[in-house]
């Protein structure tokens, strides 16, 4: 049983100046929670923040009333005008979701479930091990409140990942991977006035294409040098961008890469590791590393770059090689035995959902299949246990995300998945053109769930459905 308190606070991210964020128990990155597979968990959330907000633990396997639905408030202690009044909630005054501003419309909706000022949100954890995260999932603000901090890791473990002897300790870090970008004040900006946002072509608002920051952020420190042994480590990376996608890759010195060692994806550990050069990972995906730092001698640092940024937004952060260490730990060949593997003759159903951008509220946003969300209609209804393949088109860029199931990837294009497809993954990034297959079973637990583009302002225009288990 857990406690987090959402508060309003400030910190010290860029030296000398106080940064307004809104928090997860005061801190951002939110309190760290470790759990045991299997082992429930309930974490009581309390809202001090002047909003009402929404709990999401993604890609946990929980029960529809403790997913966070996008309607199922938990309300701040004064709220006036509950069914109106979003005023003065954007951050920072901007236009957010402009075309999407239903605002609290949610309420309409016959389902949506009570409200209050304290919300015990209950996970079963009866999952793979894995990094979770948990963050803000309100309809229509789900993207500024990421932004303003509200967001954590969850890591769930089990016995036979501990035996493995993967690097542990101080030798496995968490690395939460997002963008923001700063007034001279301290304050964060939003919409960040990022030129290359700008130079995409077709982009007419400073959002519509999600916000990108100027300032990388590695657990809440701007591009963070951390001192390690010449030894494996486990680095368990998340994207918790709103929008930004890296290509990740660890160089040098002398402009040497060393591989990435893949033995975990979204939903827990590979059957085998996969080696990268480099890795691409898009918002919301997670991806479980171990690099060896013996390849580098004593003094020497291993930075960490994203190849798609430039300028400052190339550095993600650096590691500085400090002393020599034993090393007990080990890769094994084989990591995971129940890597769950479905047979496309198995699926009962093969569905097609479109991601583009289109018109809706006499603006532009980004619609599934056509349509924009509307939390009071089922878009797809799936019988529990069935097992179905997913074919997702893209217009541009969009991380696709699934509520309650992993998933695997079939295929891109007709062709294979590429080797960062591995495993069991519950968000999957479509390229701008691209059609990709998933496929999964739909078990676990009945009750109306989400799937959305992971980009966070893309959701917030609509780019969410609902999918209903019966
Ligand atoms: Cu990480 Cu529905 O979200
Ligand atoms: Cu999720
Ligand atoms: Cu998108």
């Amino acid at each position: 049983r857990y406690e987090i308190t959402q508060r309003a606070t400030t910190a010290e991210i860029l030296p000398g100046v106080r940064t307004p964020l809104w928090t997860y128990d005061g801190t951002f990155p939110g309190p760290t929670i470790e759990s045991r597979r299997g082992r429930p968990v309930t974490v009581r959330h309390r809202n001090e923040l002047p909003v009402p907000t929404v709990v999401h633990l993604h890609g946990g396997r929980t029960p529809a009333a403790s997913d966070g639905y996008p309607t199922d408030l938990v309300l701040p202690k004064a709220w006036p005008g509950r069914a109106h009044g979003m005023g003065g909630m954007r951050m920072g005054g901007m236009r957010m979701g402009g075309m999407h501003m239903s605002g609290i419309s949610g309420m309409r909706d016959p389902r949506a479930a009570e409200t209050r000022l304290v919300r015990d949100y209950a996970f079963p954890l009866d999952q793979r091990p894995t990094l979770l995260w948990y963050h803000d999932h309100r309809m229509d603000f789900t993207a500024p409140a990421i932004w303003r901090g509200l967001a954590g890791l969850h890591i769930v473990r089990d016995d036979a990942e501990d035996a493995l002897g993967l690097p542990s300790g101080h030798r496995e870090l968490p690395l939460m991977i997002t963008d923001r970008a700063f007034g001279a004040g301290g304050e964060l900006r939003y919409p960040a006035l990022d030129p290359s946002l700008r130079e995409r072509p077709g982009v007419q608002e400073p959002y519509l294409a999600g916000v990108l920051g100027d300032v990388i952020l590695v657990n809440g420190a701007p591009w963070p040098v951390h001192e390690v042994d010449a030894a494996r480590y486990r680095l368990r990376v998340l994207n918790a961008s709103n929008a930004r996608h890296y290509d990740l890759e660890a160089v040098t010195d002398d402009g040497r890469r060393l591989d990435l060692v893949q033995v975990g994806a979204d939903q827990g550990l590979l059957a085998a590791p996969v080696v990268h050069r480099s890795l691409p990972i898009a918002p919301a995906e997670r991806y479980d590393l171990v690099v060896d730092f013996a390849r580098v001698p004593v003094g020497g640092r291993v930075r960490i770059v994203n190849r798609l940024g430039s300028g400052r937004t190339r550095d993600v952060m650096a590691f500085r090689v400090a002393r020599k260490a034993r090393d007990g730990s080990r890769v094994p060949r084989v990591l995971s035995s129940d890597v769950p593997v479905w047979r496309r003759s198995e699926a009962v159903r093969v569905r097609d959902f479109s991601f583009r951008a289109g018109r809706m509220d006499g603006g532009h946003g980004w619609l599934i299949g056509g349509r924009p969300f509307d939390p009071a209609r089922t878009d797809v209804t799936v019988r529990l246990g069935d097992v179905e393949v997913w074919r997702l088109v893209a217009d541009v860029h969009h991380p696709v995300h699934l509520h309650l199931v992993g998933f695997r990837v079939l295929s891109r294009d007709g062709g294979p998945p590429l080797p960062h497809d591995a495993g069991l993954k519950d968000t999957v990034s479509l390229r701008p053109g691209e059609a990709v297959e998933i496929i999964t079973r739909f078990d676990g637990y009945r009750g109306r769930y989400l799937f959305h583009c992971h980009n966070a302002e893309h959701e917030d225009m609509g780019m969410m459905a609902n999918l209903e288990v019966v």
